[in-house]
């Protein structure tokens, strides 16, 4: 969506993951705190996204969505003056469905059963922009099988109507294959229905996100769910595969975990830098399988280019037995006489001054390496 936002996928925190319905504003704060004392921040995760379940099961009687009293009870607006005080953004939820009960009562609703936002979206668009919203989550629950290309287009309108910048985030599910569609509706849509924090989970939905790679670009992102990194379904290698695809699938980087509480190692998964300096890569381009063999095509090699002529790679090993993984230059494109020095985002140092036709490492179980590639000449990509 040609709005200035998303030019790279958005990064942040969402609540989902970790929290589901269980939030309030502590909450929160304590993330907003934590995302700057854990240095997350300072890294790029800058959106503080509060999920469903921040509003009454109501509107007023004037119609308004009021925050939850009770969980809530300083409202939105002040939530977002304190993120942004912590130099953070706040990001809201919303729904694009609505239920009937009879014949004369209609209600909209989110998948938790709060009101959502059909038919409301100009009165709440210029709600959320009045209270400072950045970035809203627009969710499919109760859509009585009524084309999402017909009901997120209304707010993407009241949205930019506000003057506001408010990043648009579809999470429509894949249903009706929005990366044909949402390119000028939103700044990133969801391709799959919910991660699961496992490792079928998420290998399963990086694969259904792999399909769309072609229509990821800056303003408009392939969503494939939020990081499960950090939640304890996956272990340490899982998470750090789980963490690298994403980036190198230009997936938002939103983190699902519990970050006042983050522990060591999951820290330094998100820390990666260099990992990071992939996804928010100022090319944009969608890195894909390119490449898998072995037993159940479980070796396999993932790739994009990425500015200055270089290219990121993935070997991930999704069998059971550790082994050695090769990529050859011909699956990137390149040709074989040519040279590339290959750095390891993981060990953080380079690996191979002068790989030529191939190169080879050795991928534990469940596990996988990442790299930038370095062609020693430009060469152009087939
Ligand atoms: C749907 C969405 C999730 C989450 C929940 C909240 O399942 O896909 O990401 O927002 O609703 O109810």
């Amino acid at each position: 969506l040609n709005n200035g936002l998303g030019t790279t996928p958005q990064m942040g925190w969402n609540s989902w993951n970790f929290f589901a319905c269980d939030i309030n504003e502590k909450v929160i704060k304590e993330t907003a705190d934590a995302l700057v004392t854990t240095g997350l921040a300072k890294l790029g995760y800058d959106y503080v996204n509060i999920d469903d379940c921040w509003s009454e099961m109501a509107r007023d009687s004037k119609g308004q969505l009021v925050p939850d009293e009770k969980t809530f009870p300083s409202g939105i607006k002040a939530l977002a003056d304190y993120v942004h005080s912590k130099g953070l953004k706040l990001g809201i939820y919303s729904d694009a469905g609505w239920v009937y009960f009879s014949i004369t009562w209609l209600s909209a609703f989110t998948c938790q059963v709060r009101p959502g936002s059909i038919f409301h979206e100009s009165d709440d668009a210029k709600l959320f922009a009045f209270w400072g919203v950045d970035y809203l989550k627009y969710d499919n629950c109760f859509n009585l099988g009524i084309p999402p290309k017909e009901r997120y287009p209304p707010m993407r309108d009241a949205l930019n109507a506000t003057g506001r910048s408010i990043f648009y985030s579809l999470c429509d599910w894949g249903v009706d294959d929005p990366a044909l569609w949402a390119g000028t509706v939103g700044n990133s849509w969801r391709t799959t229905d919910d991660i699961k924090d496992s490792w079928a989970s998420m290998t399963t939905i990086a694969d259904l996100n792999d399909k769309w790679a072609a229509y990821a670009g800056p303003g408009g992102w392939n969503d494939p769910d939020m990081l499960e990194v950090g939640n304890g379904g996956m272990t340490y290698e899982e998470y750090r595969a789980h963490f690298s695809i994403w980036a190198l699938m230009k997936a938002p980087l939103l983190i699902g975990c519990d970050v006042r509480n983050i522990t060591s190692e999951t820290l330094e998964i998100l820390s990666n830098e260099e990992v990071i300096a992939v996804n928010q890569d100022s090319l944009g381009v969608q890195g894909r399988k390119v490449y898998s063999y072995g037993p159940d095509n479980s070796y396999q090699v993932w790739a994009g280019p990425l500015s200055g002529q270089r290219l990121t790679v993935v070997l991930w090993n999704r069998g059971s037995k550790a082994s050695s993984i090769t990529v050859k230059w011909d699956v990137l494109g390149l040709e074989s006489s040519i040279s590339v020095s290959v750095r390891d985002l993981w060990k953080k140092e380079c690996v191979s001054e002068n790989s030529r036709a191939s190169f080879s490492a050795r991928v534990d179980a469940h596990s996988s390496e990442m790299y930038i590639f370095t062609p020693s000449t430009t060469y152009s990509s087939s």
